[in-house]
């Protein structure tokens, strides 16, 4: 569970009953949480400065809430290839279709944008979009956008603060300033451990799911909880800090010139040797394989360098059949360009450079959008090719350990069933067992035709449409530029060719699954 500290103490604001208040919507578009948390964070601060705010996900409004609440903070992340979080789509195609726009004139707005800079081009491109089309449409900019790359927490707040300003100077009616200082909250772990506050956590096995002549290496790695007081929902994430190669390192500063062992600063930390703040400090990967330009001073050199984030991957455990542990399913990233041979940080980490029995350290990042079903007795399709397989290995040992009645649906796909059917022993007990209803499995090189995971859902449609029907929840985890797009097509088709539907109706019922939290996904 989490606890708010430092939210809501002190003395309730003065201003807040005597004078009318202003409203503030706060809407959020979110697909991991952040943006939700940081519009519910936001939403109690400005409740302490006398506004009548409220965060919503974009999900539960149209375009004529925006118009009669007036003030409007848009939160939003961005996902997959630069698209809409899930919970803003709708929203964005009912402020999006030419001809039929709704006319936002008069609304006072701002957005905060989340993204990842490594996305490039599309970076923050959802919270673009919807910056320049409420412009279009009349609403007023009081502020302009803010982009923030992964280390969002002090932009949110720079931002945060200067729409509040600027919406209580502009505001019509009276704002009796509140002497609160503005209230800003942490969401710790009750156990202390937070991001920021890691648990050092045992490596306790690393064990190789492909066989011999697979072309992946996918690893189950597992981590003990035992004396932290730690505990996740299915569904969560983890949060792994990971270290570069010391190999690469070691090239990189030579290729410079520098001397390993000379000391620069570290934000916050205080100093240490160029080397090992460069293995474990310093975000690394774009300088592997560059001819380096001009010699500068070292200084100048890390103070260019962004900090080495740690990483978040799917649990793939439960802690009802693993007690204080915490498992992960994670993909080793090699790849060769120019002869140079890359490696992904975080998953080579775990695969090649943490020793068993050592620790690194990890928090828990909780996923509300991707939960079990409350009723246990709702019927659960999941679709996890490769990787994608991790948090439906934790539904499933949960479903399992709490006896839930509801029937299981499992789509698993991968390249060869001989060497790559990851867990095949768990899930084909679970067959057996009666756990899994259904298991479908696309391999998709076993033969001259591409079997995915989509077509075998394609082939079932009858069957998928008739769950649906029933009240299934669907869940799809995986890659996101690809498999996710074609899977939410074949949604699509089995909506419409096995139900009946139209196109749009098939839109609509998805629209519906979405905002009933019965279509979720976790995908990257
Ligand atoms: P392929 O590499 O043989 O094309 C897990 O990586 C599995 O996902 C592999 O079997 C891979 O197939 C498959 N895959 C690749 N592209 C896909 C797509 N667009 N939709 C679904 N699965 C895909």
């Amino acid at each position: 569970g989490l606890l708010n500290r430092g939210a809501s103490s002190g003395p309730a604001p003065t201003g807040a009953s005597a004078s009318p208040q202003c409203p503030l919507l706060i809407a959020f578009g979110s697909q991991s949480g952040n943006a939700e948390s940081l519009a519910k964070r936001l939403a109690r601060e400005a409740t302490g400065r006398g506004f009548a705010a409220r965060a919503a996900g974009l999900d539960s409004l149209q375009p004529a809430d925006l118009v009669r609440e007036q003030n409007v903070l848009l939160i939003t992340s961005t996902w997959g290839e630069g698209d809409m979080p899930d919970n803003a789509m709708s929203f964005w195609d009912s402020i999006n279709q030419n001809g039929s726009s709704p006319a936002l004139t008069g609304v006072k707005y701002s957005v905060l944008a989340l993204g990842d800079k490594n996305y490039g081009d599309t970076f923050c491109l959802a919270g673009k979009k919807i910056d320049a089309r409420l412009a279009e449409l009349g609403a007023i900019r009081v502020v302009e956008r803010v982009d923030c790359d992964v280390e969002f927490d002090d932009l949110a707040k720079t931002w945060s603060t200067s729409v509040l300003a600027a919406l209580e100077s502009t505001a019509t009616l009276s704002l009796q300033a509140s002497s609160n200082p503005i209230i800003t909250t942490e969401i710790v772990e009750e156990s202390g451990y937070s991001k920021k506050n890691p648990f050092q956590a045992q490596l306790i096995a690393n064990l190789e799911l492909n066989a011999t002549g697979s072309a992946k290496d996918t690893r189950h790695i597992a981590f003990s909880l035992a004396g932290s007081g730690l505990d996740y929902e299915v569904g969560d994430a983890l949060g792994v800090y990971v270290k570069n190669c010391a190999e690469v390192v070691d090239s990189i500063i030579s290729a410079h010139g520098f001397d390993p062992h000379c000391e620069v600063p570290l934000p916050d930390i205080g100093t240490a040797s160029l080397r090992d703040a460069m293995i474990s400090h310093y975000d690394i990967r774009h300088l592997h394989g560059i001819t380096p330009g001009n010699p500068g001073s070292v200084a100048d050199f890390v103070t260019n360098l962004r900090k080495l984030q740690p990483r978040l991957y799917s649990i793939a455990s439960s802690l009802k059949a693993h007690p204080e542990e915490v498992h992960l399913c994670v993909g080793a990233v090699r790849y060769e360009v120019h002869g140079i041979v890359h490696k992904g940080v975080a998953s080579t980490f775990l695969a090649e450079r943490l020793p068993l029995g050592e620790t690194t350290g990890i928090f828990f990042h909780v996923a509300k959008h991707f939960r079990l079903p409350t009723d246990r007795t709702k019927p659960v399709i999941m679709v996890g090719p490769g990787t994608g397989i991790a948090p439906f290995r934790a539904f499933l040992e949960e479903r399992e350990a709490t006896g839930s009645p509801g029937k299981n649906w499992l789509f698993f796909g991968d390249q060869r069933r001989a060497t790559d059917f990851l867990y095949h022993d768990q899930i084909i007990e679970w067959v057996q067992k009666g756990v899994l209803s259904r298991l479908d499995t696309a391999f998709s090189r076993d033969q001259e035709e591409k079997v995915y995971v989509q077509t075998r859902m394609l082939t079932a449609a009858a069957e998928f449409w008739q769950w649906l029907e029933e009240g299934a929840h669907f869940y799809v985890c995986g890659d996101a530029k690809r498999m996710a797009k074609d899977v939410d097509a074949a949604l699509h088709e089995i909506i419409q060719t096995a139900g009946g539907n139209s196109a749009e109706e098939a839109t609509a019922y998805i629209a519906d699954m979405k905002k009933n939290k019965r279509y979720q996904r976790d995908v990257y």
